[in-house]
């Protein structure tokens, strides 16, 4: 499936940028679906998105600034709300008359958990829903934000995919007596998928230091939810009562291109954990993910038969159901990568 293609998935939301980024009072561009977006920040100080097109003669606003909440087009000064209408026109001298049709493409933008998210049609979901986010016990911390080389659906399936740690976080986590989960329980709902498991894992010296642990193994028991298409919040609860979530949205920036990002939300403090070790843990995770997901295609084919399966894919067999169900209910077909 190419992504680009299949005009559904404008529907949902996604986060494009860190709120902070856009402090700077500059625009900022991004590539959403293959469209360029700017993002910048309005008169109220709240976050705001268009297309990256000026309805003057076509340039790039994202070269332009931000004036008083409006952005400045850099060819000829026309300026936008974040409604996209046009409020100033430097070339005319009556503001009041601007025409109607001087608008550009606004498109629907909201910050939630310290990011900018857009929707660039109507919302078939509402932004995933992490409530421990807000629970005065919890804190959040930022942890990357970085375009990867491949599908969103690779890393989705990936964060339900128990069978991978063996071999793939072999210098963190991974565990060779815990080939696959001690149990596996896979429901679908309203927007997506929920997995409930357990899993036996390596307890490596940082981690020991981050969960205050001092054992060389311990069991991770987890509650992951896919929200569909491309976000999964993986809740890791260890034995001694921490729970460590990881929040991961897969952006897609363009077939074969997503822009990574992930924060953690824990329910202990800096004091006893600070937010660098924790992050210096999960970097190393995903960077494992990472050299092997970027080898697989990014075209994902949604039929079933085309790849192999085991047990443990079940969350992915069930995301490739519920995406082909999402197109046709759409009218879409799948669309492949035609090769020559
Ligand atoms: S192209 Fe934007 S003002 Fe002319
Ligand atoms: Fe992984």
């Amino acid at each position: 499936m190419l992504i680009t293609q299949q005009p559904v998935f404008r529907n949902f939301w996604y986060p494009v940028v860190p709120l902070e980024m856009l402090k700077n009072q500059q625009p900022y561009s991004f590539t959403l679906l293959g469209e360029a977006i700017v993002v910048w920040l309005d008169k109220e100080g709240k976050p705001a998105a268009s297309k990256d097109r000026c309805c003057h003669r076509s340039a790039k606003l994202s070269l332009g600034t931000v004036d008083d909440g409006c952005i400045v087009c850099p060819y000829h000064g026309w300026e936008f709300d974040e409604t996209g209408e046009c409020q100033k026109v430097p070339q005319i001298s009556d503001q009041n008359k601007i025409p109607k049709t001087y608008k550009i493409q606004a498109y629907q933008c909201s910050e939630r958990y310290g990011y900018v998210w857009v929707c660039m049609g109507e919302p078939l979901q509402p932004i995933p829903e992490i409530p421990e986010a807000y629970q005065d016990d919890y804190r959040i911390i930022p942890e990357f934000y970085e375009p990867w080389n491949c599908a969103g659906l690779r890393v989705m399936e990936n964060e339900m995919d128990l069978a991978h740690p063996t071999f793939v976080h072999t210098t963190t986590f991974g565990s060779e007596e815990h080939p696959v989960p001690d149990a596996l329980d896979v429901k679908e709902t309203d927007y997506g998928l929920k997995v409930i498991a357990t899993l036996g894992v390596v307890n490596p010296e940082l981690q020991q230091k981050n969960l205050k642990m001092e054992n060389n193994e311990t069991t991770r028991t987890l509650d992951i939810d896919w929200f569909m298409p491309f976000t999964c919040c993986l809740r890791i609860n260890y034995p001694n009562g921490l729970t460590h979530t990881v929040v991961n949205t897969m952006t897609p920036i363009e077939d074969g291109r997503s822009q990574m990002v992930q924060f953690c939300v824990r329910n202990d403090t800096e004091a006893e954990t600070k937010a660098s070790d924790a992050i210096a843990f999960d970097r190393q995770v995903t960077l494992e993910d990472k050299t092997i997901l970027e080898s697989t295609d990014f075209d994902v084919p949604l039929e079933i038969k085309a790849e192999q399966h085991i047990m443990t894919d079940k969350p992915g067999i069930i995301m490739r159901h519920r995406i082909a169900a999402l197109l046709k209910a759409h009218g879409e077909t799948e669309v492949r990568r035609v090769y020559s």
